[in-house]
């Protein structure tokens, strides 16, 4: 009989078999090199230990799934969330109910249970667990050069056509406008930024507790990407950040704002951010700058900042246990905090 179980150490050698067998052995080679990181460091581990379960048929591993925890701020208040990643069960035993109790085991142990950017399986399998409808987070992009307009279906000869058409949008949104408020690169998230998120966390109706100890492991300590980090400075205070990598794609180089924090109210500020990342964009090549974000707030001014709303957003899974919240709560997010760096979607 199958049971599911804790991880434990010496279920290693078995979860990479199944990684291999699920995903192919390019993903698993990149899961690996990524594990220790991501699932044994992560500073909001409860008790230290990762928080990962497995289905175990005698001494096979035939399923996984994986959680990043996290402390989640509802308002301000926080409760114990986990994003779930790598949900796997062995191809010959896929649609008997495994991946159910895996979702279910992984429900009831967490405050929040928390997902971005599904599969075509692990979405209908949330929606028959009656996981609340949430909309998606958007995507924008600003774009830089004439390729940033690119379609990677179409022909090359229309693509040529659309970028001559666009250029003088383009030319407009990437206007070069002078940062107003100082900005520094970063290596290291500092105290400073724990007063940051103590200042701001009451803004976001839903938002992954950003302090010091998390942004460190996020995104300073990661094995398999190197991030760029800019910080918003007024008085010796850091009032906030922007976190972006550049990467080249098959039809251009792209720069992606990762995640960032500013208080909303302070619409100067998250501009001067975005004038930093332009630079920092043009200066490394890249055609647009792509990023994805919750708050309306936020991506008004981005929209202000010549970003244009994409057409394929992220599928967000939120479900809160810990605490009882109004129906109301999953249908407005406007007010929450989600980017592409929740979660494991940045890889
Ligand atoms: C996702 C996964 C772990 C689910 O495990 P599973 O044991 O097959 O799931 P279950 O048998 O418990 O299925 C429960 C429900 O999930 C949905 N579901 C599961 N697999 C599905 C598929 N391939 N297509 C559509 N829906 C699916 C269905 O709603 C299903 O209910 P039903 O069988 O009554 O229709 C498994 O399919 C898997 O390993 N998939 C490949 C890897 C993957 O995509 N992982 C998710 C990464 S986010």
């Amino acid at each position: 009989m199958p049971e599911i179980d804790r991880y434990r150490p010496e279920d290693q050698r078995g979860v990479e078999a199944l990684y291999r067998r699920v995903f192919g052995s390019d993903a698993a080679a990149a899961s690996r090199f990524r594990w220790d990181w991501q699932y044994r460091r992560n500073p909001n581990n409860p008790g230290g230990q990762p928080l990962v379960w497995v289905v175990r048929e005698g001494t096979a591993i035939i399923g996984h799934y994986a959680t990043m925890p996290v402390r989640l701020s509802l308002g301000g208040k926080e409760i114990d969330g986990a994003w779930g990643t790598d949900a796997m069960v062995a191809p010959e035993r896929q649609r008997r109910g495994l991946g159910e109790e895996l979702f279910r085991t992984w429900d009831r142990s967490v405050g929040a249970a928390l997902g971005i950017g599904l599969s075509d399986s692990s979405s209908p399998l949330l929606k028959k667990m009656h996981f609340p409808d949430v909309a998606a987070v958007p995507g924008l992009v600003k774009p830089l050069t004439r390729r940033a307009v690119r379609v990677p279906q179409l022909p090359m000869p229309v693509n040529r056509l659309i970028s001559a058409l666009t250029l003088p949008i383009v030319r407009v949104a990437a206007r070069v406008r002078p940062l107003r408020a100082d900005v520094e690169p970063i290596r290291r998230f500092d105290a400073t930024f724990n007063d940051l998120w103590e200042r701001v966390a009451d803004r976001f109706e839903l938002a992954v507790r950003r302090d010091a100890a998390y942004l460190n492991w996020k995104y300073i300590e990661p094995p398999h990407v190197r991030y760029s980090v800019a910080a918003l400075k007024r008085d010796g205070r850091s009032e906030g950040y922007a976190v972006y990598r550049h990467a080249q794609e098959p039809r251009g180089r792209v720069t992606l704002l990762v995640d960032f924090l500013a208080d909303t109210h302070d619409d100067i500020g998250f501009k001067t951010l975005l004038r930093w990342v332009d630079a920092e964009a043009r200066q490394a090549g890249s055609d647009k700058i792509r990023c994805y974000a919750a708050h309306l707030g936020f991506r008004r001014i981005m929209r202000h900042s010549g970003y244009f709303q994409m057409r394929h957003p992220l599928a967000l899974a939120v479900k809160i246990n810990a605490v009882g919240v109004p129906a109301k709560f999953y249908k407005n997010t406007d007010d929450w905090h989600v980017t592409l760096g929740d979660s494991d979607q940045d890889r």
